[in-house]
């Protein structure tokens, strides 16, 4: 797999925008996309409901795209790892809610995922600088979580800027990703802010070709990419 740094953008199709009766069909249209971005929401962390563990496990079997999962649950602690055991590439849990993220992080791990990290936008990144390097990824919330189709919110990207100076001096090793709100008109200010890895729901299943506006999106963050 691709690893931290990479110069290549990275795009994850979130299936949260796809028709959720045909999730298989949904990652077959992507085929050439990076990661597949599956938003778990528990309706306690967040105000909404989408799926778990088994359709996590159902789809790892339908598709051979690495699995990006994004974890809005309350106590990550208990619950994250399993989705690493069940075969996700890489799994992110937030910081808000978590108790002990660094041993969250080393348990992912030594599942066989990546560990991500996220923070919602109005959750400040000094604080967990050192945290961060028991993480492979960062994911940096561009709307407040919950749901799809929500407006990019361009004043987090100061976090963005600064996660791109700790990895660029050496300091961490990290994907930074950005979540919410990406498309055509949003994702070079995500690119040349620092970020690498581009989660894109409506901009992509939202399209009339969904393979082709990942391919659109890549082009786009490509030559805005600062790293
Ligand atoms: C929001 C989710 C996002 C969502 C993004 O809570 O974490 O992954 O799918 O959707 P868009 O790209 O439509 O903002
Ligand atoms: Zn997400």
């Amino acid at each position: 797999m691709t690893s931290p740094g990479a110069a290549e953008p990275m795009i994850a199709p979130s299936i949260l925008s796809a028709d959720f009766a045909r999730l298989a069909e949904a990652a077959d249209s992507v085929d050439g996309a990076d990661w597949l971005h599956v938003d778990v929401m528990d309706n306690h962390f967040v105000p909404n409901l989408t799926l778990g563990l088994p359709v996590v496990q159902s789809l790892r079997a339908a598709t051979g795209i690495p699995l990006d999962c994004h974890l809005m649950i309350d106590d990550p602690d208990r619950w994250a790892p399993p989705y690493a055991e069940a075969g996700a590439a890489n799994v992110t849990f937030h910081v808000e809610a978590a108790t002990d993220p660094v041993r969250t992080a080393r348990a992912i791990r030594s599942a066989g995922a990546l560990a991500g990290l996220s923070v919602k936008p109005g959750t400040p990144l000094e604080p967990y600088l050192d945290v961060l390097r028991e993480f492979d990824t960062l994911l940096v919330m561009t709307v407040e979580p919950g749901f799809g189709g929500q407006q990019f919110m361009a004043e987090v990207l100061p976090k963005v800027r600064l996660a791109r100076e700790h990895v660029r001096a050496g300091h961490l090793r990290l994907f930074v990703e950005v979540d919410g709100g990406i498309g055509a008109d949003t994702i070079e200010a995500a690119a040349q802010a620092g970020a690498d890895v581009f989660v894109a729901g409506s901009a992509v299943f939202g399209a009339e070709d969904p393979g082709r506006a990942v391919e659109a999106l890549r082009e786009r963050a490509r030559g805005s990419m600062t790293l």
